[in-house]
């Protein structure tokens, strides 16, 4: 939630930020805004409601000269997103700009605080006060800007990535972080500031990670001094981010979420690569066979997530107890966190997360990690705070993901999941040496298959035409396919806002059945698995009561080809493994049922990729 950009250097900064918030965009696009120290060391700031295109064009005409800056795109929290609660905010003397990214929740009484001290405010952001009161510090005490963000934020209870430059100080950019994420840009000659790598990719791969409650200075001509909230040194040593331009870049698909869906063969390679040998018929994760001892021991598995990783997290019980035989409970991470869970020291916490920044799934991890639990991540951003927080785990490898809906992160971190319960079942001696090699085999294939999948890209296009009209749409799934049902209505609610609801297909008789009429189109998930025929009865009672039927087969159906309106038709696979491909075909219905009906499919309205806040 919400983009930040920095910039310090010997370049103009201006067209440095507008592009970094445009690759920051996915965090959230309710209003965007830039602030710039001119030659005469004026601050100028700059800021607008809508998308950073719309700061670009209010700010046509303007002086927007400066070699240091700082730049927001904003995912309102406090206040509605306008041009007053836009940042930059400025400080009551005008002197300071601050942007920030977090929640700051001892705002009312520091606003409190303030207003004694004769400050007003002009937003209804939480942000606000953050300026005030490093103006307040630093007029107070005597400060330099360092110094008084470093006092100043000893009093703030809350998560903040923040960057602040000063009227008349233009070789100083401060930064800190706690709870959100930032880094660090070191150029040649320049630096830079980033919620992420991607906004600052095109002009070094020299990075350095704050860690929490760490402040930065950025000065030109000398190397960043970092320290502590409480005034220790610290000395990071810089890292290379390996990103590829091309990665963050549309590649002449129409949005980034067609260009994704149609990248999980390739994304599904490197998550695999090197773990899945071919020529052997085994997988190999060190992070499993490393931690051996410790899943052994285990009495229980714990997967916690949030939204699509969550879905992921469903799948990985089904695949877990059925092939380790070990227990698992799959939790969204907003209700663990708060609800006084028994978590024991022999238990094992898997947090699933694409951004590695997902607040609440943070905040799961930290409360496990009190009890004693091991902590063993599947992340796909490398270095990112989860990744950080884990003991140990495996990386998605699916290459940055842009759209907000998730595509290729979902079907990596299923297949890590499947890695996971192969080589898990395989050391605990729960599947057979048989099973073993025949789901590998069918692994291995799974990406020509997906590629199957992604040449009806097409046929699935025509089948969305026809059902723009709807209002309501329900999915069904049974087994390993219930998760994917309710991945399949959260993509269509994204991004093309048709209410959609996923349901496991006999519990539909249990109240949703009451909702089918002649207009209501139920997607049904029925590949010829274990389960098939108990599908096939659910499909005649959706066909009695006039339902329309599109339903996901595979090829050489005939039951329920036979009652469905639609069928899309995908080659067969291990049962295990059948979410990797039914997934696709949903996810191309909702980009196309969405992108028909003209919707903003990679940034869809009050949503927003990292969900930094709780
Ligand atoms: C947001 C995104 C989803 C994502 C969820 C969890 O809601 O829009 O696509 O699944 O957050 O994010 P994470 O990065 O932890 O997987």
């Amino acid at each position: 939630m919400c983009g930040i950009v920095g910039y310090i250097g010997h370049k103009e900064a201006f067209p440095i930020l507008i592009k970094g918030l445009k690759r920051l965009e996915y965090r959230g696009y309710d209003s965007a805004g830039v602030a710039l120290l001119n030659k005469d060391l004026d601050l100028n700031v700059y800021k607008t409601k809508g998308k950073v295109k719309q700061l670009e064009a209010y700010c046509k005409g303007k002086d927007i000269s400066g070699n240091i800056g700082i730049a927001h795109t904003r995912w309102a929290t406090h206040g509605e997103p306008n041009d007053r609660n836009a940042h930059p905010h400025y400080s009551q003397s005008e002197n300071l700009a601050l942007i920030h990214n977090g929640i700051i929740e001892n705002y009312l009484s520091i606003k409190k605080l303030l207003i004694n001290e004769g400050y007003s405010f002009k937003s209804d952001t939480d942000t606000e006060v953050l300026v005030h009161l490093i103006e307040y510090v630093k007029n107070r005490y005597k400060l330099d800007l360092f110094d008084a963000v470093k006092r100043s934020l000893n009093f703030v209870v809350g998560a903040y990535a923040i960057g602040v430059i000063e009227k008349g100080n233009s070789d100083t950019l401060v930064a800190a972080r706690k709870g959100s994420p930032l880094i660090l840009g070191v150029g040649e000659g320049e630096f830079f500031l980033g919620s992420d790598a991607t906004a600052i990719i095109e002009y070094t791969s020299n990075v350095i990670y704050l860690n929490d409650e760490e402040v930065a200075e950025l000065r030109l001509g000398s190397s960043p001094k970092i320290r502590t909230l409480k005034d220790q040194e610290v000395n990071h040593e810089i890292k290379k981010i390996e990103l590829a331009l091309e990665d963050i870049e549309k590649g002449g698909y129409p949005h980034f979420m067609l260009k994704e869906i149609h990248e999980q063969p390739k994304s599904l390679e490197m998550c695999m690569n090197g773990r899945l040998n071919r020529e052997l018929m085994e997988i190999k994760l060190s992070g499993i066979t490393d931690n051996i001892e410790r899943f052994r021991s285990a009495k229980r598995i714990l997967i916690t997530a949030c939204g699509t990783s969550w879905h992921a997290g469903l799948i990985g019980k089904y695949l877990i107890e059925e092939l380790c035989r070990i227990p698992v409970e799959v939790e969204v991470a907003s209700e663990l966190r708060y609800r006084y869970p028994v978590i024991e020291k022999d238990d094992i916490l898997i947090p699933i997360s694409q951004s590695g920044e997902t607040a609440d799934t943070l905040a799961a991890i930290e409360l496990a990690k009190e009890q004693g639990a091991f902590i063993y991540g599947i992340c796909n951003v490398v270095g990112s705070s989860i990744a950080r927080a884990t003991d140990s785990g495996t990386y998605t490898h699916a290459g940055p993901e842009i759209g907000v809906a998730s595509t290729k992160a979902f079907t990596t971190q299923v297949a890590v999941l499947t890695m996971m319960a192969l080589t898990l079942g395989k050391e605990l001696g729960t599947i057979s040496q048989e099973r073993y090699k025949k789901t590998v085999q069918e692994l291995s294939e799974i990406t020509h298959k997906i590629e199957k999948i992604l040449l009806l890209d097409k046929e699935i296009e025509k089948i969305s035409t026809v059902f723009t009209y709807a209002r309501n749409f329900m999915y069904l799934g049974r087994g390993y396919n219930y998760p994917v049902a309710l991945e399949g209505a959260l993509k269509l609610k994204e991004i093309s806002y048709i209410h959609a609801e996923g349901y496991p297909a006999a519990e539909m008789k249990h109240g949703p059945i009451a909702l089918i009429d002649d207009e209501m189109p139920i997607v049904v998930i029925s590949p010829k698995v274990r389960i098939y025929d108990k599908v096939v009865s659910n499909v005649q009672e959706i066909k009695a009561r006039k339902g329309k039927i599109i339903a996901i087969v595979n090829e050489g159906d005939v039951d329920v080809k036979k009652m469905a309106d639609f069928c899309i038709e995908i080659p067969s696979t291990d049962e295990c493994l059948t979410p990797l491909l039914t997934v696709i075909p949903l996810q191309i219905l909702s980009y196309y049922i969405a992108s028909i009906k003209g919707r903003d499919v990679d940034q869809p309205r009050n949503l927003a990729k990292s969900v930094t806040v709780e």
